[in-house]
């Protein structure tokens, strides 16, 4: 991980931290490392509010405290209990895996991730949930709170926010200074939830008393109006920074270098996930898509290039904002090549770029370079 990230995501964890050291909720679940106890409460909480899902999770521990007792329950024994939840195939998921516990597994949750998920009811966030809250293991538990926390401060897409989150989860191991430190990966999924519940709400951020403000794109980019019409309905019509109507738009450079027919890539870092992209960036506040190139390819490549108009403007959107790419043409002025954000870099002929494994957004701007001389 370059040093940059590290650094940004030591301040995150730091100023986490600090905060949640003052405003953590105090939840029963919470007070337990059993791995029953943590799936009973995971599940509850899959489709039911945290308020309403403390008294069914206490109801429901006074009446089946383990899971061999669960296992032999019948049914009507189980809806008896679960009655007024709603979605029941979760308490009919919930007494087959517990019958497999108690036959297949003596009576003990397997703390591995694929034993996890082939079990009745545990998807990706449950089975994650339980190895960091019940395990201790350093993974992030990445719900709804989560996905949109690392969205907003990151400002990065969906896709991305798994390779953040565990970037960021990865920083435990070396801990962290603060009035706080969080010990493990429980603190950590337990801080982020509360912040998503508390603070960085889908509906009325409060980004105002936010403790990441200061460094969240999300806070730092979008107005207070226009985050408070995060709330509103999605068919209202809002405005976007920089252009009308849609999400928040994110215009994104990206700098096609080219020399001799071959066209110049980067292969991420593993932990970023190792693929093969075009240099480039983020376009600031108040800044052109041809001065970011230049700044980006200058700080990524080392190299001054000239920046052609846009081939290419596509547009894509996740849940909080529009990616906006703009695909330029650029040939190197001064400096030579070297590889200061990525793991290497490549002069690939124009013919073999479809087969390098890039982003998919970039699947029409390679078509595109394929035909141009
Ligand atoms: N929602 C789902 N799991 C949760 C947990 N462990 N704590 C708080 N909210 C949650």
């Amino acid at each position: 991980m370059d040093g940059g990230v590290r650094e940004r995501n030591r301040r995150l964890l730091g100023l986490l931290g600090e905060w949640y050291g003052g405003a953590r909720r105090a939840l029963p679940w919470r007070e337990t490392r059993e791995p029953y106890e943590i799936w009973v409460s995971e599940v509850i909480l899959q489709q039911t509010q945290v308020a309403r899902g403390e008294g069914f999770y206490r109801r429901f521990l006074a009446r089946f405290p383990d899971v061999e007792r669960l296992a032999e329950a019948e049914w009507s024994e189980m809806l008896e209990v679960w009655r007024g939840l709603g979605y029941y195939q979760r308490a009919r998921n919930m007494l087959r895996c517990a019958r497999i516990i108690v036959e297949e597994y003596g009576g003990v949750f397997p703390d591995e991730e694929r034993a996890l998920r082939a079990l009745p009811g545990i998807g990706p966030y449950t089975s994650a949930a339980l190895l960091s809250f019940a395990f201790g293991h350093d993974v992030p538990a990445i719900d709804t709170n989560l996905n949109r926390i690392f969205q907003r401060v990151c400002g990065v897409p969906q896709s991305s926010v798994r390779v953040f989150a565990e970037g960021l989860f990865s920083e435990l191991r070396d801990g962290v200074e603060g009035d706080f430190s969080f010990a493990d990966s429980r603190g950590l999924n337990s801080a982020l939830m509360d912040l998503g519940s508390q603070l960085c709400r889908a509906k009325s951020p409060r980004c105002d008393h936010c403790p990441l403000r200061g460094e969240c794109h999300f806070a730092r980019h979008v107005s207070q109006e226009e985050r408070e019409g995060e709330g509103r309905k999605k068919s209202a019509k809002r405005k976007s920074y920089g252009d009308g109507g849609g999400l928040p738009v994110i215009h994104v450079g990206i700098g096609c270098i080219h020399r001799d027919g071959n066209y110049l890539l980067g292969k991420r870092s593993e932990q970023k996930g190792g693929n093969w992209e075009f240099p480039g960036g983020k376009v600031e506040k108040g800044e052109s898509v041809r001065a970011a190139l230049k700044r980006e390819i200058q700080e990524e490549v080392g190299v001054e290039v000239a920046v052609r108009p846009p081939f290419l403007v596509t547009s894509s959107s996740d849940a909080e904002f529009e990616w906006r790419l703009h695909f330029c043409r650029c040939q190197i002025l001064d400096g030579t090549i070297q590889p200061l954000e990525h793991d290497e870099l490549a002069w690939v002929p124009k013919s073999e770029l479809a087969s390098r494994g890039m982003p998919k957004t970039n699947d029409m701007a390679v078509q595109k370079l394929e035909k141009m001389k």
